[in-house]
Order: C-alpha cells, then sequence, then structure tokens
C-alpha cells in the first residue's frame, strides 16, 4: 500500500508529479536541490490547481488538501520513509544512476524505486542500485495533471509485482497504464520524437516558418498542438537529449538530432520554461494566435 510517495525534482515535470499524486491522498515530500527550484515547483502546483478550480474539476477544498499533503525539501532523507520514490530530474543516465543508487541506500528494503525517463533504459538504471526488482519505468505525459497516460516500463529485471504496483498506483492518479517493452524511447518517444526532429529540419530548410509548420498539423492533422510549440512545451534541451539517446541506444541515423536543436539550446533558447524556444512566451502562446 502506498501512502507516502518521494518526488525528485521539481521541474515541470516532478512538480506536476508531485501534485497527480497529492490530487491522489498520497503524502508526497517534493525534493530539489535548492529553494529557488522548490519555490519554482510550488508556483507551478499552486497554478495548476488554480486552474483545476477555477474550471470546477476540483474544489477549493480538494485543491487545499491536496496542497497540504505536499512537503517540500532540499534533504532527500526527507523522503525515506515513503514507499515509492519517482525521479524526475535531468535526462542524464549518469545523474539518474547516481540519485538511484543514493535512493538505493536510504528507502526501506521493501521501496520501490520508479523513473520517469523518457528514453534510458530501465534495466541499465536498475543496475546501479541493490534492488533491480523493484526498480521500474513510471513514464508521465507532460503536463501530468492533464494527459492520461503513464507509461510503465518493465526492464529486465523488474518483477511482475513491481509492475502491478505502480500500474495500481498509475489507476489511482486517475491516469491509465500502458505496460512497455524495455527499449530507448519506448512507445511514446520512438513516436514522438522522430516527429518533432523532422519539424525543426523543415523549419531549418525553410520549407515554411515555424507558425505555417504548426498550423499543418494542428489544422491538418488535428494535432492540440503543432509540433514546435509542442516542442517548446517539453523543452528543447530535454528533446535533444532524447533523441541524442535514441540515436545511441538503437544505433540507427534516423534519429539524428537536426543541428538547428544545438545552437538553440546553445542560446539557451530552451522553450516555455525559458521564456523563449521555437516561439517567444511574454504573453500569448503561439497556439491560441489565429490562423487558418
Ligand atoms: N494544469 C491543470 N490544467 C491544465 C494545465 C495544467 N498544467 N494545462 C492545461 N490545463 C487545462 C486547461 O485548464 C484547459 O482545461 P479546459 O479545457 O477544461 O478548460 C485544458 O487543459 C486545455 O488547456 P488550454 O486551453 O490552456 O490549452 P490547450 O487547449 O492547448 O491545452 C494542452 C493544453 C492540454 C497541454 C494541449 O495543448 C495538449 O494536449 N497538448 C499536447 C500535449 C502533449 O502532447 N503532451 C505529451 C508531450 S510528450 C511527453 O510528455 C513525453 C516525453 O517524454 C517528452
Amino acid at each position: 500500500m502506498i501512502r507516502r510517495v518521494l518526488v525528485v525534482g521539481a521541474g515541470q515535470m516532478g512538480a506536476g508529479i508531485a501534485q497527480v499524486a497529492a490530487e491522489a491522498g498520497r503524502d508526497v515530500v517534493l525534493v530539489d536541490v535548492s529553494e529557488a527550484r522548490l519555490q519554482g515547483g510550488r508556483a507551478q502546483i499552486d497554478a495548476s490547481l488554480a486552474r483545476l478550480t477555477k474550471k470546477g474539476t476540483l474544489s477549493q477544498a480538494d485543491a487545499q488538501a491536496a496542497l497540504a499533503r505536499i512537503t517540500t525539501s532540499v534533504e532527500l532523507a526527507a523522503g525515506q520513509g515513503a514507499e515509492l520514490a519517482i525521479e524526475a530530474i535531468v535526462e542524464e543516465r549518469e545523474a539518474k544512476r547516481r540519485l538511484l543508487a543514493e535512493l538505493d541506500r536510504l528507502m526501506a528494503a521493501p521501496a520501490i524505486l520508479a523513473s520517469n525517463t523518457s528514453t534510458l533504459p530501465i534495466t541499465d538504471l536498475a543496475a546501479a542500485t541493490g534492488r533491480p526488482d523493484r526498480v521500474v519505468g513510471m513514464h508521465f505525459m507532460n503536463p501530468p495533471p492533464v494527459m492520461a497516460l503513464i507509461e510503465v516500463v518493465a526492464g529486465l529485471t523488474t518483477s511482475e509485482e513491481t509492475v502491478r504496483a505502480v500500474s495500481d498506483e498509475a489507476a489511482a492518479y486517475g491516469k491509465t497504464p500502458v505496460r512497455v517493452r524495455d527499449m530507448a524511447g519506448f512507445v511514446s518517444n520512438r513516436v514522438l520524437m522522430p516527429m518533432l526532429n523532422e519539424a525543426v529540419y523543415c523549419l531549418m530548410e525553410g520549407i515554411a516558418d515555424a507558425e505555417g509548420i504548426d498550423a499543418v498539423m494542428r489544422l491538418g492533422m488535428n494535432h492540440p498542438l503543432g509540433p514546435l510549440a509542442l516542442a517548446d512545451l517539453i523543452g528543447l534541451d530535454t528533446c535533444l537529449a532524447i533523441l541524442e539517446i535514441l540515436q545511441r541506444e538503437l544505433g540507427d541515423p534516423k534519429y539524428r538530432p537536426c543541428p538547428l536543436w544545438r545552437s538553440y539550446v546553445q542560446a539557451g533558447y530552451l522553450g516555455r520554461k525559458s521564456g523563449r524556444g521555437f516561439y517567444t512566451y511574454a504573453q500569448v502562446p503561439p497556439e491560441k494566435r489565429a490562423r487558418s
């Protein structure tokens, strides 16, 4: 029975995951390396809960109760009593392996260690711990409070009991768990990232401007966001990291990241989180601008 959840990383995914778990009645400890990052996470949760209450999806009382169930800390040890730890830190193999090894030392023996990795093989992350049977992928979609899917990734060493426990947990969060095999990119990013990459190639080759490319996919394919606006939502640094991992792990040049990703990331244009990506985010988000 999972009552207490430790979420590591208070970025857009970690904060969203903490919110979703708290809404489902879990006591949540949200940990990050600095007070400033925790403050950013809390602000995101406040804004998201405010949206949900404004449209009546969540009552004021339930939103306040969810908020009260979330505590924050810069110390990993604050989450020691949790039955489930979900890491949502930067998409880097070494950083995630280091963190999982530390969690393995810290958490009670039966605790499950889940990774929100978008691409990295779970079997490799699990091997950094002494409990590879209790390491699993729990891949939330962005924004976690809105998106209905959690990809549940079973590594080679993950036990059936662990897969079942996190699938039940996903269902308790009101999400649909879909079990996938442990292969870089799983299903979501194996399919999504080549499309986003191709959109960036279209931009680089001047086939259309950003708004044109996005309009084709929104109006022509009924996508809620165009691929470039979606890349801005996910984070251009995250997209680049995912493509690099796909290329490295699967060894196929078809995943070669468009060079424009790198230039944008080098310039600090990371998407919505930095205020600029393929679009700028002063007031009106690009998908809200009329275009026929
Ligand atoms: N918290 C709470 N509610 C939110 C929210 C948030 N963070 N963001 C949006 N919403 C709600 C809004 O309140 C609104 O609710 P109503 O329709 O009931 O009024 C609804 O969601 C739609 O929001 P908006 O009108 O502001 O904007 P939108 O219509 O463009 O929807 C969106 C926003 C849901 C994000 C939509 O654009 C969308 O579905 N985009 C695609 C998202 C997507 O593909 N995510 C997957 C990314 S890939 C990934 O995450 C995996 C990876 O590893 C990279």
